[in-house]
């Protein structure tokens, strides 16, 4: 009787244990696989994105206010090269030019943010609403529309009205989650109509951390501490009201969605054997994706960063936690606030645990406890932080898909740089990271995640916030000194293209031959960009080194080239006059 009873209690007891081990992230298993041939659901979306102060330029034109981006940029020594985006692609001005590229690349969807200054100038709906601004987004609407490329738009992206900043403090201030509202409100009123997918932010983690902790994007405040945790409080709330507000009274007539676009380097415990490793590389991506995706999903911060801000806070003697809390109402309002869930990926670290010492003052980087180390042995052809590892993008996706109940997924950005002054539009480096990410994302697929679209990021090079133009992720090089900004496409296009058209990796034979097809192709954009550069090169080392000769070249156009040609002119007419006269 006992050992049957035992056996019983045994049975059940393995299969609590398996059910609760089917929702748990498994970190001691990296199943690193190789490369997977094989296509993407019928129907799987593919795009490219951009952001407005990337981008539009026109930062003054049509009655746009200014953002926290145009006054960051504007100052000196904020921006490498002291660079701005006054003028980035002016893709204010090439709707029609840019909407051909897409088309060209088959593209199924493009994301692009609302600079939400061009539409209502101070921030504040009730003050002034900009028609111009509308008119613009309209017909980039519209334009997409006409060529069946879908508008996933983007709420904010990072400027912010910068009279929102001056008068109330920005994200540091609770209004914003009204003002916020109403702008967001705003766009659903004129462009819901057509656009069916919105996204309230784009990785709020930088707003937070780089803009009102460490100062190094705009609106460069420095509260360290504390400056990221209430700006990120404030931000979950606003995505919360919004998501409510379109929810009430807008997706009966819609029919729209609304989500967030999270971004999240994956983090992988150093020694996968070692529980501390395996207990820091989870805090790592919890500080990272899950400080806003555990409130909108579950309701609340994650433990483990209540748990190590609280006990951090205490130590310094403050009374409360640096890290603000949610009241039980505003848990159940924020909880399950996301239609799709926007993956922005572009990088892994490895992390191990490393304590800091109480007293020097809690930061979010020391609040957490680790240390971030990587493999030398990745490639890092282009931004100093992003190294290609792809088998990170499928371990953070099949994260995404334990920790938040499976939700669907649009990855939102995705992609690699390359160095300043590279002018090399045959790019091996970026048609590899391509093809290993988006390989690791159909592996992802298959382990059951819902991933519903793809967004390379990004369609054109632009502006590259504190990095200014000196780090390229465009599919298409853009020729910054020319001040028509002309496009080139990069072999990445030619290969990206491919993947599109097959929906995915069809066999070996034919992937192999991709990179080589590419490479053609764009051999011949490599030489019409360089005879470019080296016209503009000319020009500019003769400017330079000659001034002499610069000023005589002056002289040459002002006066000698008119008397010549006025001289010409009386000779023809002279000859003329002969000629009329020998007729007679
Ligand atoms: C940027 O501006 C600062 C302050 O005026 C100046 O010191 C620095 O040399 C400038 N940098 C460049 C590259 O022009
Ligand atoms: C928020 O803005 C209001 C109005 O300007 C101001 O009174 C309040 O001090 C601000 N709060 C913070 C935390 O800056």
């Amino acid at each position: 009787m006992l050992p049957r009873c035992a056996g019983r209690v045994c049975h059940v007891l393995v299969l609590v244990l398996c059910l609760s081990a089917a929702e748990d992230f498994d970190w001691t298993k990296n199943d690193r696989g190789s490369f997977y041939y094989g296509t993407f659901p019928t129907g799987f979306s593919w795009g490219a994105g951009s952001s407005a102060y990337q981008t539009e330029g026109a930062w003054d034109r049509d009655g746009k206010g200014m953002s926290i981006w145009d006054v960051f940029a504007h100052r000196k020594g904020k921006v490498f090269l002291n660079e701005t985006g006054d003028a980035a692609c002016e893709g204010y001005y090439k709707v029609k030019d840019d909407v051909s590229l897409m088309k060209d690349l088959n593209l199924n969807h493009y994301v692009f943010s609302i600079s939400w200054p061009r539409i209502i100038p101070t921030g504040i709906r009730t003050d002034h609403v900009n028609e111009k601004g509308i008119r613009y987004y309209d017909a980039l609407i519209d334009q997409l529309l006409e060529n069946k490329i879908t508008p996933i738009v983007t709420l904010y992206h990072w400027d912010l009205p910068q009279l929102l900043q001056e008068k109330y403090g920005g994200w540091q201030n609770i209004s914003m989650v009204n003002y916020f509202n109403e702008y967001a409100n705003l766009c659903f009123e004129r462009f819901g109509n057509r656009v069916k997918h919105w996204i309230t932010f784009n990785n709020p983690w930088s707003v937070a951390v780089e803009g009102y902790e460490t100062g190094e994007h705009a609106p460069g405040i420095k509260l360290r501490g504390t400056g990221a945790y209430r700006a990120a409080h404030h931000i979950i709330k606003a995505h919360a009201k919004v998501w409510h507000t379109y929810d009430s009274q807008w997706r009966n007539k819609q029919n729209g969605m609304v989500g967030i676009s999270l971004s999240g380097d994956w983090g992988e415990p150093v020694d996968i054997t070692n529980l501390k490793d395996i207990e820091a590389a989870e805090r790592y991506v919890q500080f990272y994706m899950g400080w806003f995706a555990t409130p909108i999903f579950h309701g609340d911060y994650p433990q483990v960063m209540k748990d190590f801000i609280g006990r951090k806070s205490g130590q310094q003697g403050l009374g409360t936690s640096r890290l603000p809390t949610f009241s039980s109402q505003e848990k159940s309002y924020i909880k399950g606030t996301c239609d799709f869930l926007g993956v922005g990926h572009f990088t892994t670290r490895y992390i191990t645990q490393k304590t800091y010492p109480p007293g020097r003052g809690g930061i979010y980087f020391t609040d957490r406890d680790l240390a971030e180390l990587v493999d030398p042995r990745w490639p890092d052809p282009g931004s100093e932080w992003l190294y290609s590892v792809p088998w990170g993008f499928r371990r953070l996706l099949n994260f995404v898909k334990t920790q938040y109940g499976n939700p669907m997924v649009y990855i939102t950005g995705n992609g690699v740089s390359e160095k300043m002054m590279c002018t090399e539009l045959c790019d091996d480096w970026r048609m590899q990271y391509y093809r290993d990410y988006i390989n690791e994302m159909l592996k992802a697929i298959r382990d059951g995640v819902n991933v519903k679209g793809y967004t390379a990021w990004s369609l054109l090079d632009k502006f590259e916030w504190d990095e200014g133009y000196s780090e390229r992720f465009g599919l298409y090089y853009v020729d910054f000194k020319n001040k028509h900004k002309t496009r080139y496409p990069k072999a990445s296009v030619q290969y990206y293209k491919r993947i599109i058209n097959f929906n995915g990796f069809p066999n070996q034979r034919e992937v192999e031959n991709w990179k080589r097809k590419a490479k053609e192709m764009c051999s011949s954009s490599n030489q019409l960009l360089a005879a470019e550069e080296q016209r503009s090169t000319a020009a500019n080392i003769l400017r330079l080194i000659h001034d002499p000769l610069t000023s005589h070249m002056e002289m040459v156009t002002e006066i000698v080239v008119p008397t010549v040609c006025t001289l010409c002119i009386l000779i023809s007419a002279v000859f003329l006059m002969f000629l009329l006269r020998r007729r007679n």
